[in-house]
């Protein structure tokens, strides 16, 4: 079983996670908008990445007899200045989910249950893969200042990004 404070606490998240699904479909629009199709794909695989991220909170609160409490997914931004800007956003939001996560370990720790924190580690590893790979890109469209040939070439290995879950042991 879970306590009480633990199940509401997975319940955020689990509306962060698909708030950050959103969040990042509607930046797949966005580059999809403004000609950069191998952007968009790579925020379409990032949506995908988040659904699994939820949908493992979400499983996990049901494997501890929890209840699930799905909230509305409150909206979300639509318009950016431009690829750096939106890679910007993108390694902001990790950055405040890797303090979610590690506010909801704190949590864990506090209410002395191991298994959540066990269950969390998973998420604090995945955190650290997520800035990176923002950050690579970012210093990548930084280099060639967003425009040119040097961003037409950087769009097309971002064209090459295919979803693998992250949740399923390699
Ligand atoms: Fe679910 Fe991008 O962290």
């Amino acid at each position: 079983m879970i306590t009480k404070r633990i199940e509401d606490e997975l319940n955020k998240q689990v509306n962060a996670e698909y708030w950050s699904a959103y969040f990042y479909l509607s930046m797949s629009a966005y580059c999809a908008e403004i000609g950069l199709a191998g952007a968009a794909n790579w925020f379409r695989v990032q949506y995908q990445e988040e659904i699994a991220h939820a949908l493992k909170f979400f499983d996990y609160i049901i494997e501890r007899g929890g209840k699930v409490d799905l909230k509305p997914i409150a909206e979300v931004p639509k318009e950016w200045n431009g690829i750096i800007h939106i890679f910007e956003d993108t390694q902001k939001h990790e950055q405040i989910v890797t303090s979610l996560i590690y506010h909801l370990m704190d949590v864990a720790i506090e209410e002395r249950d191991h298994a959540a924190k066990s269950f969390l580690q998973w998420y604090v590893d995945e955190q650290v893969e997520e800035e990176s790979n923002v950050q690579a890109i970012l210093d990548q469209l930084r280099m060639v200042e967003g425009k040119g040939n040097g961003l037409f070439m950087i769009d097309k290995d971002l064209a090459l990004r295919v979803f693998v879950d992250p949740t399923i042991p390699k």
